[in-house]
């Protein structure tokens, strides 16, 4: 974590609103939510050098994995936020995102632990709010029953559904896979893909 410090952000509330101005060079903010061991975060920023990535993980042992990949490879368009998704508000101002991504999230099965699924309606209106106009949800999961369950909550509360597909990979390897998804291509494990997009 030490070595790597530098691409930690240890006060992320004082960016709220300026991530953009703090670091210039950059057109576009990204926020990853979950980003586990970091593959997905390390190559999508390799392939969108516009774009300001932050990437959220409430698990650092997972986070550091990432941290040092984005090190090793003198990365510098990626920021990790070792915070919970619940508290993004207190870290990005309203309409200062362009696209967050939620890739193989926790299913939370039990139908009681639903309202902590990243995709349940309190977790929309907050995207909502952090969105700008037009910004996009990018998400990615193996499980049929989460998937189904989001895809119905995404509409209920008013999102504009995208590029709907339940086995991404049918005809081969598409974008950037995330660490599980890799194991989970290997394993034959059908993903499902959806965007929304913020509703006005
Ligand atoms: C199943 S793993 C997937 C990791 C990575 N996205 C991938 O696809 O390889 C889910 C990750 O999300 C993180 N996570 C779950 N809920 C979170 C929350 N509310 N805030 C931040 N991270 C969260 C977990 O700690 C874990 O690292």
């Amino acid at each position: 974590m030490e070595k790597c410090a530098h691409v930690l952000e240890e006060t992320p509330e004082s960016k709220k609103g300026s991530w953009l101005a703090e670091y210039p060079g950059h057109k576009v903010l990204w926020a990853e939510l979950g980003c586990g061991k970091g593959r997905f975060t390390l190559e999508t920023a390799q392939q969108n050098p516009e774009a300001l990535i932050c990437a959220v993980e409430r698990v650092p042992d997972a986070m550091v994995i990432g941290m040092e990949r984005v090190c090793e490879a003198e990365v510098t368009n990626v920021r990790f936020l070792r915070v919970d998704a619940v508290r993004l508000e207190e870290f990005f101002g309203e309409g200062e995102l362009q696209r967050i991504y939620i890739n193989f999230c926790d299913p939370w099965l039990p139908k009681r632990h639903h309202k902590r699924r990243l995709t349940a309606p309190s977790f929309l209106a907050l995207y909502k709010k952090l969105l700008a106009s037009g910004g996009e949800i990018h998400f990615k999961t193996d499980n049929v029953d989460l998937y189904e369950w989001s895809l119905e909550q995404f509409t209920a509360c008013g999102w504009e559904l995208r590029e709907v597909t339940r086995d991404l990979h049918e005809n081969g390897p598409v974008g950037v896979m995330t660490d599980y998804e890799a194991k989970f291509y290997s394993q034959g494990v059908k993903i499902n893909r959806c965007v929304a997009v913020r509703p006005e």
